[in-house]
């Protein structure tokens, strides 16, 4: 037997062990870690036992008013540690489309301003951006980030499409349909070079949970962002509805809040509003549903149990190298990186046909095939491809197994 299957051996076994922990990946091979992330029972359970709590101690009681105080601090502790930032940075949201929304509703625009969004992003975000255009005046340029499968470098592409009246510039850390990862420091080095104004929102739904952010050379502060947009639910396996929003303290006064509450005031002793809360808490506005926190924590708690987050990394390049090695070997099958794996977890493929196109109703006909049988993968739009996740909790064995249905499946094609 080769090194190599030993050590695959020796590495599913650990994995196999702490994924008892989770009764959602038993009897099925998931690869929707990008989507959303499946809950551990013990995250499971802290967000009954809260729920449970809650209702047991109030519902609106001192005591139970106390504990969700207590709650978001850690909340924010806990998320500023995986980001080697301050809990003063961090604002707690629902998701990472609400965390965009906060910069894009509250930079203060002037008519004319230009927007630069990246042509990865996603579709909601675009959304948000072309609303806010239509109502300030503002003006929207795409920079061609889907030429870094051509080879072309994310930073002079970047840079090239800066003009002087540049606001805000829009990028994913990670690409959500490719899994390239942006030089994140360079991009925001260049951005901030451009003009006093520019500033870089980061729409950070595929590198939280994923990379190894709380490490020397990864976390925000040395990246210099100002803005960086996330979720529990994708990559950390947390509960839907609990995220979050980094933003960097020197442009933290210039964000003003658009959604507004109590959450996120200070008030006099005759109850009367006297500003803002002076961190993150001014973007949160009122009552939301606080037992997903302490659900989130146990999530990233339980990760952390098995490895840091720089193990985590290692493991899921690991996998989809493997994962984009096996695809690339087959015949009718086509990566969408074709020179070197992702450096993350999501690996995009198409099946194409005998003039090297992608077939892209038998890629959504497939998928939904082998959802029948319990192998969840997803098609992408654009490009028309379908996109695999693996998660450190992968195993080689899940990931061989998926290598040999496609290859069943393309072989027919
Ligand atoms: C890149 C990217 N941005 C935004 C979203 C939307 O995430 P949420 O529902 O947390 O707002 C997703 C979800 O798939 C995504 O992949």
């Amino acid at each position: 037997m080769s090194d190599r299957s030993h050590s695959d051996r020796d590495l599913d076994r650990t994995i196999a062990q702490h994924r008892q922990q989770f009764s959602s990946l038993l009897g099925k091979q998931y690869f929707n870690y990008g989507g959303q992330g499946p809950m551990s029972d013990r995250a499971l359970k802290t967000l009954t036992d809260a729920q449970q709590r809650i209702q047991r101690e109030g519902p609106f009681a001192g005591a139970v008013n106390q504990w969700l105080q207590a709650e978001g601090h850690e909340t924010r502790s806990a998320i500023a540690q995986a980001l080697g930032a301050m809990p003063e940075t961090i604002t707690l949201t629902e998701n990472v489309t609400v965390g965009c929304n906060i910069p894009l509703w509250g930079l203060p625009w002037q008519s004319g301003d230009h927007i630069l969004i990246g042509d990865c992003e996603h579709p909601g975000v675009i959304a948000a951006v072309e609303e806010i255009a239509r109502r300030y005046d503002l003006t929207i340029s795409t920079c061609a980030l889907s030429d870094l499968l051509k080879g072309a470098d994310p930073v002079a592409v970047i840079q090239s499409e800066l003009r002087l009246n540049t606001r805000l510039v829009i990028l994913s850390h990670i690409l959500w349909n490719t899994g390239q990862l942006l030089p994140l420091k360079e991009i925001v080095d260049v951005c901030h070079a451009n003009a006093p104004q520019t500033r870089v929102l980061v729409d950070a739904a595929q590198s939280v949970g994923s990379l190894p952010l709380d490490q020397p050379g990864w976390q925000l502060p040395e990246t210099g962002v100002d803005f960086y947009a996330f979720t529990g639910h994708k990559w950390w396996c947390g509960p839907a509805g609990a995220g979050g929003l980094y933003i960097r303290p020197e442009v933290l006064e210039e964000t003003a809040p658009t959604f507004i509450g109590w959450r996120g005031i200070s008030v006099d002793e005759n109850g009367k509003p006297t500003g803002w809360t002076p961190d993150g808490r001014r973007f949160e506005v009122a009552t939301s549903d606080y037992g997903l926190w302490g659900a989130l924590r146990k999530s990233m708690e339980l990760q952390a149990d098995w490895g840091n987050s720089a193990k985590r990394y290692e493991r899921i390049c690991v996998l989809s190298k493997r994962l984009w090695e096996g695809l690339r070997s087959l015949s009718s099958v086509k990566c969408l990186l074709e020179t070197a794996p992702p450096p993350s977890g999501l690996v995009s493929f198409q099946l194409i046909d005998a003039n090297h196109q992608p077939m892209a109703d038998l890629q959504v006909e497939i998928v939904k095939q082998l959802e029948t049988e319990k192998i969840y993968l997803r098609t992408l739009e654009s490009p028309k491809c379908i996109r695999a996740c693996v998660h450190y909790l992968s195993l080689a064995s899940e990931i061989d197994s998926l290598i040999e249905r496609i290859r069943e499946v393309a072989a027919k094609v």
